[in-house]
Formats: structure tokens, sequence, C-alpha cells
């Protein structure tokens, strides 16, 4: 590295997560523009987008992160449904088309895991996904979570029946050694 600036690049480059705010719904718009996107929900208009960000910021039943790159949010991560009497929440991600398969998500999933399972004294974060969306298996591995079991046929999807992989991640279990990203609370 002759002179810096590739490290400098790098570093400039990688996201971080911060709180999901009103000045993100354009983004989140466009991020639902995308057949990938459908089974996270529909947001066809700035005003659903909106509704769907005020619904996001709720704090207490869920902690909802925009990951930030460079001003603009390109994905989410959100840990909602949280159970506090049994120290429990739903765990699930997004990235913008754009963004995907640089291993971000994997960071900022691995990232949020963690919190919540330190600073937010949970003890389990669950999660799901399509057993044809391989990329979701693997940043769920990436953040820690392990594979507990086969939701046999649980989706129909297109007329077909989808199988759905669970897995969790505990207090308890081993800390993956995946990046983490600074996180702005
Ligand atoms: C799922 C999603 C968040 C993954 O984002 P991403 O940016 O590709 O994630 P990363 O770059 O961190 O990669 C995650 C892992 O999946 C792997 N991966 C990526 N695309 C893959 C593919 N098509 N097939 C198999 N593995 C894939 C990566 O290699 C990486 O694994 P590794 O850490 O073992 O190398 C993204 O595809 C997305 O937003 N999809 C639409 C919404 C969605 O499906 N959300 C999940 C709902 S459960």
């Amino acid at each position: 590295m002759p002179d810096g600036r590739p490290h400098l690049q790098l570093v400039e480059d990688m996201p971080r997560l911060r709180i999901i705010e009103e000045r993100d719904a354009p983004a989140v718009l466009d991020a639902f523009d995308d057949d990938a996107m459908r089974r996270q929900g529909t947001i066809r208009t700035l005003e659903e987008a909106r509704n769907w960000v005020s619904f996001m910021g709720g704090r207490g039943e869920r902690l909802a992160l925009a990951i930030d790159l460079n001003g603009q949010m390109v994905g989410a991560v959100v840990v909602s449904s949280i159970d506090q009497e049994n120290e429990t929440g739903w765990f699930w991600y997004w990235m913008h088309r754009e963004h995907r398969g640089k291993g971000w998500m994997s960071r900022a999933a691995v990232t949020l895991a963690d919190h919540a399972l330190t600073i937010m004294l949970l003890h389990r974060l669950e999660l799901g996904h399509r057993a044809n969306n391989p990329a979701s298996g693997g940043v769920a591995r990436a953040a820690g979570f392990l594979m507990e079991g086969v939701e046999r046929e649980k989706f129909l999807v297109d007329g077909v029946r989808v199988d759905v992989h669970t897995y969790s991640r505990l207090a308890t279990d081993p800390w993956p050694e995946t990046q983490r990203l600074p996180l702005d609370l």
C-alpha cells in the first residue's frame, strides 16, 4: 500500500448502524422496488415508506437500525416482537439490491445481535428464512445464529410450497468472529 489511499477508501466505505429516521423514507421506498423484497411487505408510495419508518421508530417493542453508508440508508436490521418476559426477540434484515454481497449485512446483523444479547438483556434471538434464500442463511450463521430446524412447506410463494429454516442465537452461544460495524445509538 504505497500511499495508504486504498486503506482510507476502505474505511470510508464501511457503513455504520444508527436509528432509522424520517429522512430515510425515500431510501426505503427505493429499496422496496425490488422483487426480492416482496416478503418484506409492500411499500409503493412515499407515504407508505414514511409510515414504515414511523412504525419502526417505536422504541421498546423493537429496535430497528438503518445501515448507513455515507448518510444514506442502504439496509435495515431489526429486533422486533420483543418479549420481555421470556427475553426473546425476532430478528430480521434486508439490504438494498445494489449493496448486497459485500458482507455488510453479516456485519450489521452480528453487531445488532451482540447488542440485543448484552445491552438489551435478551437471552434468545430467533429468525427464519425461506430455504431458497441461501444468502439469508449466510447472514444468520455469520451473525452467530445456529440452525434449529426446518418448518416444512410453511409458505406458499407463487404457487410453490417453500420450507423455512429456523435459527436462533442465545446469549450463551459462542460469539462469531465476524467483523462488527460502528453502532451509534
Ligand atoms: C438476505 C440479504 C439480506 C443478504 O444480504 P447480502 O448483502 O448478500 O449479505 P452478505 O453480503 O453479508 O452475505 C451473506 C452471506 O450469504 C452468502 N451469499 C450471498 N448471496 C448468496 C447466494 N445467492 N447464494 C448463497 N450464498 C449467498 C455470502 O457469501 C455470505 O456468506 P459468507 O459470509 O459465508 O461468505 C439480501 O439478499 C436481501 O436483502 N434480500 C432481500 C430481503 C431478504 O430476503 N431478507 C431476509 C429475510 S429472512
